[in-house]
């Protein structure tokens, strides 16, 4: 299959618009940009269209999709209810990387929902995309448009890399400023449970749910034959090929702990904080506190380390508060749950 390349930087790329919409509306699949990493989208109402999306990214069939919508007014052909909190978090960080998991209606595939009563929505905030949605007049499920496995796409090149010969169009647009994956509710369960976090952060997520729960596989590996509530968490995820280990403490600590192992790393991955005293080779994501420069480099960043041919890599565990979650979830995950406590 060849792939074709559409690029379209902004809305008035109507003709590009027009091209991506006519291949979903046909069954085809068309990787597209969001303000989170970019989707492989299908229409979510084409069964054999969704089943596609697992096929082109090797992605196990249980691990359910998450359906993009450009206007509220879809909702009611996708969900049976909403609950009032729920709706007051849709009203607050819509369009944007929140998203949040309902009773699902039946004109939604079982492939969509992984066989669950539930479905995923969001309204993302990329203009184009949204605009591919109203044109094609389908909400568009859409996973991360990776291989199953490998870190999330933050730019179209990563997709390319990725997916050229196996879908039928990229839509090339910017960067993705948010970086990592959105943040994931659910409302299935009351009290309201995250069970990913992004760019919406917890912090936020209790202005509207004060009880809200936060799953224990958020910062820690699932218990083997678990209930997992989610199950993109039981998945070994954004792993670089590398061995990658976690270091958790102060930057003291982790400075020394990389100097007396220095031969047993060939890289780390730390903050501006860690370079200075740092003494093997290394790459900054950003200052220790500025959560988002993480997120935003960060999928580049593990994609980055096997092209450099990196064996054995360290990663500073950034702090947990705000989007600073979001990159420990990620890296956790990375490393295979293999953590240094220094
Ligand atoms: O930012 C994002 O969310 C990106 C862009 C493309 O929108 N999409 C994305 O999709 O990250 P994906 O498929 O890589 O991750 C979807 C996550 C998975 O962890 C999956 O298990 C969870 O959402 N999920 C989807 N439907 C669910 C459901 N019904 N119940 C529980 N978890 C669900
Ligand atoms: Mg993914």
């Amino acid at each position: 299959m060849k792939t074709l390349h559409l690029k379209a930087m902004d809305e008035t790329a109507v003709n590009e618009i027009e091209k991506a919409a006519e291949i979903l509306k046909n069954g085809g699949l068309v990787a597209v940009p969001t303000e989170t990493v970019y989707g492989l989208a299908a229409s979510a109402f084409d069964e054999t269209a969704v089943q596609n999306i697992f096929k082109a990214k090797g992605r196990p069939n249980d691990n359910p999709l998450i359906v993009h919508i450009a206007e509220f007014s879809e909702l009611n052909s996708i969900v049976k209810e909403i609950p009032p909190v729920c709706k007051k978090c849709m009203d607050a960080f819509w369009p944007g990387p929140f998203t949040a998991v309902l009773p699902k209606k039946d004109i939604i595939p079982v492939s969509v929902s992984g066989g669950l009563n539930t479905v995923a929505v969001r309204m993302p905030a990329n203009s184009v995309t949204r605009e591919i949605i109203k044109k094609a007049g389908l909400p568009l499920a859409a996973p991360s448009a990776n291989r199953s496995g490998s870190p999330s796409p933050s730019t179209a090149d990563h997709v390319i890399d990725d997916l050229e010969g196996r879908i039928d169009a990229v839509v090339i647009s910017g960067k993705c400023e948010v970086g990592v994956e959105s943040t994931v509710v659910t409302f299935a369960t009351n009290p309201p449970r995250l069970l990913r976090p992004g760019g919406i952060t917890v912090e936020m997520l209790k202005q509207f749910i004060p009880d809200l729960v936060i799953d224990p596989a958020v910062t820690a590996e699932p218990e083997k034959d678990a209930e997992v509530a989610s199950p993109g968490m039981k998945y070994k995820h954004y792993a670089p090929k590398a061995e990658v280990f976690m270091a958790q403490g102060s930057i003291k600590a982790f400075c020394k702990y990389c100097e007396e192992h220095k031969n047993d790393f060939d890289f780390a991955l730390c903050y501006d904080e860690d370079e200075v005293d740092l003494k093997i080779p290394h790459t900054s994501l950003g200052a220790n506190e500025d959560h988002q420069k993480q997120a935003e480099l960060l999928f580049g960043f593990l994609r980055d380390i096997d092209d450099k041919g990196y064996k054995k890599v360290i990663v500073h565990a950034p702090l947990k508060e705000g989007v600073g979650l979001a990159v420990y979830n990620r890296l956790i995950r990375a490393a295979g749950f293999k953590v240094i406590d220094l």
